[in-house]
């Protein structure tokens, strides 16, 4: 998802706006531009990487101290160097950059035309620089004046950084929906979407709030909102580190985060396992403990590999403390006018904490009355404050595209708060409640152990990497598991693979079944183990090919797959924190063989802040 980096201060701006860009490449996006104010403003724009844009420039003038730089993710008018931002207004006295989709543009731009004003861009974001420059000049205002009129006038979202040739000691930010975060430095400021661009020059943040705009100058930011009332400035510390940011050794960020999985799920449930006391504590939820515990129904609300987890939460808070759970896509559910109320608890799941479809979701939510709780692995994002209260992962930043790490630390959360409630409604025995403790525990040493199969799983990568198509199986808490890694590998392998609940073959998809088809088995000792043994035998009486994740010591399975995979044993609730784990491997192996760009796979964003 698109990228914004600004900077006003004493640096030479533009080193600055292009090393920020490429730290924000994770996103996603099309193409890439930068403005620079020295006197004039002057724009280098051009689709495709930040790479490209970086060789544009050389050697072109650049001096400055103020700029901003952006990577589209382009949602009106194509990639290409025309519509990638920064987009000036028509006489070129406010050069803007904008993350977010502005709804009523074709009601403004044919308003602005009427007006005589000219458009080169198919942008929406263009419409926007030419109402500001007309609000400026017709209505003979100041500059932020002329941009809180404008946005006033908005319907829709926006991250936006504007200058103007006509203040242009000044560097304006606003927010309506798509994140911006500002660093303060020393007679300095860092504009960005996320804190990665400036976690190295600062440790000290302010997190815009829908409708702030920030006005900032070298030696001063005043925050006010958009009808132009000051608004108190609320500084944070970045907890965030370079290192972390960095691949460490890693090929790709994936690689990378898929083997911090260990420590981020022990980070993630470190501190909130109480042994001594035999009890779990979620401390952003002990205010809301007694109606989360005594809660009628929750209603997972997600998106994508969140959405997964929350199938996984299903299973284990029905099971463990007997609440029932809805999981819905929070796009789905955003517009089908769902039965919610003040009895319900909605649980929003998201690793980024900004994925526009989800915090819509919260937003209905909460007006229907209902207790609105988050799992965010993002400090300070706008779901993690939107949201009454909830319970951080610790998975560390996710850069890679594909959800790896972050998958595990929300199923932990989800884990630690199954047995947290059942424990509560004594539904858990004291024995039953520290053996799942003492699996939890263990869960990490166990990644650990698959982890050393990295070359097992190359192996079959090799044989399945030319693959058109794959099913993946699975039961019970495994179904979900089952359709993680088929997302997995449709997404950075660009494989068309489906998962399916491993009794619903026999409803359809085992008509797809042949030796071109490999069908991916999650088949661990479980209650529905003799199951799941017949379905493999229904693939392979068909000629399917089939790779089977079994528990360590299977000796049936192993005489009926192609491929097995043996993993250690564990409790049936939580076989999807491992399980998931060759899953991941096995796709990020098969997308490298195929050449494909495993941390920013086409057409993706790592953060969908737009619908
Ligand atoms: C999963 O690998 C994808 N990156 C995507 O499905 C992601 O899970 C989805 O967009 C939700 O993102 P969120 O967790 O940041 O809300
Ligand atoms: N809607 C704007 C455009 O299409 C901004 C897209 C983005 O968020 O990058 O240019």
């Amino acid at each position: 998802m698109c990228g914004i980096v600004g900077y006003i201060g004493t640096r030479d701006a533009y080193p600055v706006l292009i090393k920020g860009l490429k730290r924000l490449e994770y996103r996603g996006y099309d193409s890439a531009g930068v403005a620079l104010l020295n006197g004039d403003t002057t724009i280098y724009k051009k689709k495709g990487k930040v790479s490209e844009l970086e060789d544009y420039v050389r050697g072109k003038e650049t001096k400055s101290t103020i700029g901003m730089g952006h990577t589209r993710w382009a949602t009106h008018g194509e990639p290409n160097d025309v519509n990638a931002h920064p987009h000036q207004s028509e006489k070129g006295l406010f050069t803007i950059i904008h993350n977010g989709i502005i709804e009523n543009y074709s009601v403004l731009k044919k308003t602005l035309m009427d007006q005589g004003m000219k458009f080169y861009s198919e942008t929406d974001t263009e419409v926007l620089a030419n109402l500001i420059e007309y609000i400026y000049t017709s209505e003979d205002v100041s500059v932020e004046v002329a941009i809180s009129l404008a946005l006033q006038k908005v319907v829709g979202a926006f991250g936006l950084v504007a200058i103007s040739s006509e203040d242009p000691n000044l560097m304006i930010a606003a927010r309506r929906s798509s994140p911006l975060v500002i660093g303060l430095g020393n007679n300095e400021y860092f504009i960005a979407s996320d804190a990665t661009p400036i976690v190295e020059y600062t440790d000290r943040v302010i997190y815009l709030n829908n409708d702030d705009i920030a006005l900032i100058r070298r030696d001063e930011l005043i925050l006010k909102n958009l009808v132009s009332e000051t608004t108190k400035v609320n500084i944070k510390t970045l907890e965030m580190s370079i290192s972390e940011m960095e691949k460490q050794g890693y090929e790709h960020f994936m690689l990378k985060e898929i083997f911090e999985q260990p420590r981020s799920i022990m980070d993630t449930f470190r501190g909130r396992i109480q042994t001594e006391t035999n009890e779990i504590r979620l401390g952003g939820l002990l205010d809301v403990k007694d109606q989360l515990v005594n809660a009628k129904r929750i209603v997972v609300i997600a998106c994508g590999t969140s959405w997964h987890a929350g199938l996984v939460g299903e299973y284990l808070i029905e099971d463990l403390a007997r609440i029932p759970v809805e999981v819905e896509y929070a796009s789905e559910f955003r517009y089908r006018n769902p039965m919610i109320g003040p009895d319900d608890v909605v649980l929003a799941i998201s690793q980024s904490g900004e994925t526009a479809d989800t915090l819509a979701a919260i937003q209905l939510a909460r007006e229907a009355g209902a207790l609105v709780l988050g799992i965010c692995n993002v400090a300070g994002s706008s779901i993690s404050r939107e949201t009454h209260a909830g319970v951080y992962t610790h998975a560390g930043i996710e850069i890679g595209v594909a959800s790896t790490k972050s998958f595990t630390a929300q199923v932990t959360v989800l884990t630690m708060m199954a047995i947290m409630i059942g424990k509560e409604k004594g539904l858990l025995s004291e024995q039953r409640f520290s053996q799942l403790i003492k699996e939890l525990y263990a869960v990490p040493a166990k990644i650990e152990k698959i982890l050393e199969l990295n070359d097992e799983f190359k192996r079959i990568a090799e044989i399945y990497k030319d693959a058109s198509n794959a099913l993946y199986l699975g039961r019970g808490v495994s179904f979900p598991v089952a359709l993680e890694g088929a997302l997995k590998l449709k997404e950075i392998s660009y494989i068309h693979a489906e998962g399916y609940p491993a009794a619903e073959m026999k409803h359809g998809p085992i008509a797809l079944i042949d030796a071109n088809m490999p069908v991916v088995f999650i088949a661990t000792m479980d209650g529905s183990y003799d199951k799941i043994v017949n379905n493999i035998q229904e693939v392979k009486a068909r000629n399917g090919e089939v790779i089977a994740i079994v528990t360590e010591g299977d000796t049936i399975i192993r005489e009926m797959a192609d491929h097995v995979i043996e993993i250690p044993k564990s409790d049936e609730s939580l076989v999807s924190l491992t399980a998931v784990v060759p899953l991941q491997l096995i796709a990020y192996h098969i997308a490298l063989m195929r050449g494909c760009n495993v941390d920013q796979p086409r057409n993706l964003a790592k953060s969908v802040t737009v619908e």
